[in-house]
């Protein structure tokens, strides 16, 4: 993650600046930068590694100007040194950026064509150039910025300024969070409410795909046409701003809506998207001489190394072994000489998983966990930590943590087939590009939440609800009925499609809405046999597919697109309308979304 903050202030803004990046160190502390306007001239200081070495600079160097922006960095391409440090600018245009530019390469090259000469190994300066570019033709910074952005593919969270314009600035948000402070007579910018508490708590968050301009008396919003929209001021409570609901109602909301950012950071801590490789740490384990792969985990979790299984086995060619902690740790499994077990867990605190980390230890077993929570247990007990950068999850239903365990494993399964010469370079360049393009793909599936609610409505009324996924959609089914039953205390159960005809074909009727997760991969036609047996009695279906209606050859009771990808990024993907389809049940129904009866986030007993 990186942190981004702006103001237009009354007097010189590089302290308050700084002081504003200091409360978003939590988001990454490779190098910081900042950049003023001062007297028509745009100027800036950066500094490699954390904080203190800029002020160190500042010191040394100071920076007039009352309009400012400031980024403090978390590298995803470029390596973290003061040259790629942000802002990043030309003589007209200055930027600060958190998230990914996917289409930066093809931007630069078409502007290199044109002359612009490039400085850094960034996605981010292929904005400024571009932006220039517009304000080379048109003169007009708004106009310039609006056109540039409509350029950009990609997640993404932008501050600029411009040479000459004392009282502008100009905010993008999309896929990325990005607040407005509102002061008297001074305005400001920060990926969180956190970063602007010195200043204010009058906030205006942005939505997906807003753009604001900014002057010292207010912010005018947009829509990505250009059109005015209005967004709310709230009162960012002082308590809650460590971690605050922003403009949701409830953190479950937020942590879904988050996960075009939290998946595009975690992504990039094992990639090299410039490259599109893998750039996995070293796990203190020869990958090559795996002999087996043993996972285990809970809930969600276990769901999300159920996945893993599928491309362990599929992309390295691995054997995978998986159960849930809670019966593995009393299993007495045998175990192999040179394995490798994994253990995914949210919290890192979870009895079960924890006693099975344990056993595993005993038996020999090299141990990697994935967490959320770096300090935890399970993380100290590990022989390696892979962290997934997904930031506190504070609804008891797992939602953001859930797609970032599986970025971490979908980048794992590659780095052990690769290991194992199982997966070739222009393979894993076509892996690795795809999974670059699912924040931008899931901030789309969010964007397109309002077809969820009539369907949340129907299942409100059900008794009983069946998923239904074949392949690597399987355990996303699975992962459905759990937050379903989890939040709305509807009974739930997921199946493998295959099974539905050995027994739960008797659950169906009328009264019985069945989801089916289903890309049109190489076993879609064998779930649209499924789903003519489930309509055949009648059965209300809910498909969730890239497929067409038609395709399903039956009446459906309701029909949720998903954009075509390629079918190894699908569980990413598919993740997210299973999320939206529990949350908007729930909230239909009116249950205590972020604390559901009877549950904790961290099961520390067994
Ligand atoms: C998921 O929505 C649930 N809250 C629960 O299943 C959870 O995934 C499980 O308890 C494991 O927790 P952990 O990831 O912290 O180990």
């Amino acid at each position: 993650m990186c942190g981004i903050v702006g103001i237009l202030g009354k007097s010189s803004v590089a302290n308050n600046l700084v002081d504003a990046l200091r409360r978003l160190e939590y988001r990454g502390y490779d190098s910081a930068g900042v950049a003023t306007v001062e007297d028509g001239t745009l100027d800036r200081r950066r500094a490699e590694g954390k904080l203190r070495n800029l002020e160190k600079r500042l010191l040394a160097e100071p920076l007039a100007g009352r309009t400012g922006i400031g980024h403090t960095r978390w590298a995803t391409h470029g390596r973290p040194i003061e040259r790629n440090a942000h802002p990043h600018m030309t003589a007209k245009v200055s930027v600060v950026h958190n998230g990914i530019i996917e289409n930066f390469r093809d931007l630069r090259a078409k502007l290199e064509a044109k002359g612009h000469r490039f400085e850094t190994d960034t996605d981010t300066e292929a904005v400024v150039h571009l932006i220039t570019d517009e304000l080379d033709q048109s003169n007009d910074p708004v106009a310039a910025a609006h056109k540039a952005l409509n350029q950009l593919q990609g997640a993404f969270a932008l501050g600029i300024i411009f040479a000459g314009h004392d009282d502008l600035m100009i905010a993008a948000r999309k896929g990325s969070p990005l607040a407005i402070g509102h002061g008297s007579g001074e305005m400001y910018l920060g990926s969180d409410a956190i970063a602007l508490a010195p200043f204010t708590d009058a906030i205006t968050y942005l939505e997906e795909g807003d753009w604001a301009v900014l002057h010292r008396s207010g912010a005018d919003i947009y829509d990505r046409d250009g059109a005015r929209i209005e967004r709310p001021m709230i009162k960012a409570v002082a308590s809650s701003l460590l971690v605050d609901k922003g403009n949701y109602r409830h953190f479950m909301a937020k942590e879904i809506h988050e996960q075009p950012e939290v998946i595009s950071h975690t992504l990039a801590n094992y990639l090299d998207m410039a490259a599109a490789r893998v750039n996995f740490p070293d796990l203190g384990v020869d990958l090559a001489n795996i002999s087996r792969v043993t996972i285990s985990a809970c809930g969600t979790a276990y769901y999300a190394g159920l996945v893993a299984k599928y491309w362990i086995e599929r992309f390295a060619r691995l054997p995978v072994d998986i159960d849930v902690a809670s019966e593995m740790r009393y299993r007495e499994t045998p175990l192999p000489e040179n394995g490798l077990a994994i253990f995914v867990s949210q919290s890192g605190e979870t009895a079960d998983t924890l006693a099975t980390l344990r056993y595993c230890k005993a038996n020999r077993q090299h141990v990697a966990s994935i967490v959320n929570v770096r300090t935890s247990t399970i993380a100290r007990e590990s022989h390696a930590v892979l962290p997934t950068l997904a930031g506190p999850e504070i609804g008891v239903a797992s939602t953001k943590a859930f797609t970032c365990q599986l970025s971490v494993l979908a980048c794992l399964a590659i780095a052990i087939g690769r290991a194992r010469g199982e997966i070739a370079p222009e393979q894993e360049t076509a892996l690795v590009t795809a999974l670059t393009e699912v924040p931008r793909h899931v901030a789309a599936i969010l964007r397109n939440e309002d077809i969820y609610l009539p369907v949340a409505q129907d299942l409100a009324k059900a008794r009983d609800v069946l998923y239904l996924g074949r392949g690597s959609s399987f355990p996303i089914a699975l992962e459905g009925a759990l937050k379903l039953k989890e939040i709305s205390y509807i009974h739930a159960e997921g199946y493998a499609a295959g099974e539905l005809k050995h027994g739960p074909i008797a659950l169906i009727d009328e009264s019985v809405p069945v989801i089916v997760v289903a890309p049109e991969d190489e076993l879609f036609e064998k779930t649209v046999s499924n789903l003519q047996e489930v309509a055949a009695r009648g059965g209300q279906i809910i498909l969730i597919s890239d497929a067409p209606p038609e395709k399903a050859g039956c009446k459906l009771a309701a029909h949720i697109p998903m954009p075509v990808v390629d079918a190894f990024i699908a569980p990413l993907l598919y993740a997210v309308p299973i999320q939206l389809i529990a949350y908007q049940t729930a909230v239909q129904i009116g249950t205590d979304v972020d604390q559901p009866r009877n549950l904790a986030k961290s099961v520390t007993v067994e």
